[in-house]
């Protein structure tokens, strides 16, 4: 039986492989996918070859990441809980495109991931797999193994897997161009304080510069397309908002998490660019849709980042939430001047050419052209059904001392 496995190059994808082999007498392909981030291994393949792979992918992903997951739900405005742009949970269903595809082209029965079995990225790829070929086999070692990390280095180690324990961090970490995930280790205590040790892509607020920087983010249809005037691609507009607004210290996230999996969490972010282009994308749409239309919109984000963050990315849900989405975006263009400064992101400027914000009838000063009169026959009608009531059905009020 061939398998292919979503390998990464660390420690539970490596043991993976002779564990496959040998439990499963199959044999492994692995495939590997930038999704932008970390250094990344240069050196995956040979590492994957050595372990026993008898092939090794490696796949340049991250404009299929940007364009196909980040940009749709940057969008929707999907925001976990309120704080979790979900970088880590928009890469899963990609990986596992990829996954699918290899097994295709490969004649393969079944795919492999390193998820344990009590995280949400387990059910990110089960379902990812799922929703797109049914018929697929999926095989999780590191839930069936029942191995401690001890005992998986023990293991590797007897099967002359290659293992750099040297480099190992005390944390779990998954890093793509939407964000950095930070987890396990004195994270677990969630009294205290993540150390600084658990960041790096900000700087801690005693660090950064002490004048604040000024950015313009440019969106046509809710899509970033420059950076102070410039034009920019995706992938290299998020890589540049990470470096500066990282510097700043911008998009430190320490969350209290709700897995789908019934348990909490303490869960530390970086998402330097998510947290920038979630506030000035929001900031647009605040001048650019009606007020109906942002209500609505507020439901819908909340429905899609709770269905991403599920892993139900490849559903029927998903589509007709992203439909809605897309709709919503037709004249979310203009521009957005954010301040960066100590950490914090703030609006300070929006302009557009389809701006709903109109002077005339915003302003206090002269060339005021809002009908005040008029008011008072709005709020007469308006009110006609709260005064039947107050007539009808008197309210009983507390008294006041
Ligand atoms: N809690 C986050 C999520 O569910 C991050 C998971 C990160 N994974 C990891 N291996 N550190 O998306």
């Amino acid at each position: 039986m061939k398998v292919v496995l979503a390998y990464s190059g660390g420690l539970d994808t490596s043991v993976a492989i002779p564990w496959l082999k040998e439990r499963y007498d199959a044999e492994v392909i692995t495939l590997t996918a930038n999704l932008g981030g970390g250094q990344g291994r240069s050196d995956v393949e040979e590492r994957a070859l050595a372990a026993g792979a008898i092939k090794a992918f490696v796949v340049e992903g991250r404009e299929d990441f940007v364009r196909h997951f980040v940009f749709p739900a940057l969008q929707a405005g999907a925001i976990y809980q309120g704080q979790y742009s979900l970088g880590t949970a928009l890469g899963r269903p990609l990986i596992a495109r990829y996954l699918l595809e290899v097994a295709h082209r490969e004649g393969a029965e079944a795919v492999a991931h390193g998820c344990t079995g009590k995280g949400n990225d387990q059910v990110r790829f089960d379902l990812s797999i799922a929703g797109m070929d049914p018929s697929l086999r999926i095989i999780a070692p590191a839930r069936e193994w029942n191995m401690t990390r001890d005992e998986e280095i023990q293991y590797g180690k007897s099967r002359n897997v290659p293992l750099d324990l040297g480099q190992r961090s005390p944390f779990s970490i998954d890093e793509n161009l939407w964000g950095r995930s930070i987890e396990a280790g004195t994270l677990e205590d969630p009294w205290q304080e993540p150390p600084e040790e658990a960041y790096s892509l900000t700087r801690s607020l005693e660090n950064t510069p002490q004048t604040p920087l000024y950015m313009e983010v440019s969106f046509n249809r809710g899509l970033p397309v420059a950076l102070n005037g410039d034009d920019m691609n995706g992938v290299d507009l998020i890589q540049h908002i990470n470096d500066v607004a990282g510097e700043h210290g911008v998009g430190r996230v320490d969350h209290l998490e709700d897995r789908l999996v019934g348990i909490k969490s303490r869960e530390v972010y970086e998402a330097p660019a998510a947290t920038v282009l979630h506030a000035a994308h929001r900031a647009l749409e605040s001048i650019t849709l009606s007020r109906d239309q942002l209500r609505l919109k507020e439901k819908v984000s909340q429905e899609y980042a709770e269905h991403v963050y599920n892993g139900l990315w490849y559903t029927g849900f998903h589509q007709d939430l992203d439909a809605y989405v897309k709709s919503t975006q037709h004249y979310v263009t203009g521009t957005i001047r954010v301040k960066l400064f100590k950490g914090s992101c703030t609006v300070v400027g929006r302009t557009s050419p389809f701006s709903l914000y109109q002077h005339d009838l915003a302003t206090y000063d002269k060339g005021d052209s809002f009908d005040h009169r008029a008011s008072e026959g709005f709020i007469h009608i308006y009110g006609l059904a709260g005064r039947t009531q107050a007539r009808v059905q008197p309210l009983e009020l507390p008294e006041l001392n």
